[in-house]
């Protein structure tokens, strides 16, 4: 199985940006630790950032028929972006959404997800376990192998 792991806008900043929220592990830790989920179940995942909408769309698109799941973190994008929601569609790969912080209990803008409604399954609030949570998921429920 190959997945591709998509995180959106300023997680890059992990470890600096509002700790209090994101934790104080930085975004080399949150690759090191899914690579290391992947690894040890025997699956192959590639994990990609990055602050700009355009970019994470054409990822999505490139994903087609290379990927069999995808996790996807889209950020501040989640809330604005339907580009994305399309892309997601468009490619139609089982598509997981996942959250570090619980985007239910903060501002109630956090609360709309766009992407979601293209993803089977939402984790929100487990940091960086709703990665592995998100890979368990995908390999349970659509794993060709
Ligand atoms: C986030 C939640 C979003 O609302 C926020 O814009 C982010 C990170 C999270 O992982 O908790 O940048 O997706």
């Amino acid at each position: 199985m190959k997945i591709l792991v998509i995180n959106g806008p300023n997680l890059n900043m992990l470890g600096i940006r509002e700790p209090d929220i994101y934790g104080r592990q930085t975004y080399s830790d949150l690759e090191n630790y899914i690579k290391s989920v992947c690894a040890e179940k025997k699956i192959e995942c590639e994990v990609f950032q990055s602050n700009h909408e355009g970019v994470l769309v054409d990822k999505i698109q490139a994903a087609y028929k290379v990927f069999d799941g995808i996790v996807i973190n889209p950020a501040a994008y989640t809330h604005t972006s339907v580009a994305i929601l399309d892309a997601l569609k468009a490619v139609a790969i089982p598509a997981v959404e996942v959250h570090l912080s619980n985007v239910n209990e903060r501002e109630e803008f956090r609360k709309l997800s766009y992407a979601g409604m293209a993803c089977k399954k939402t984790y929100a609030g487990y940091s960086f376990e709703g990665y592995k949570k998100a890979i368990e998921f995908l390999a349970e429920n659509f794993s060709k192998a």
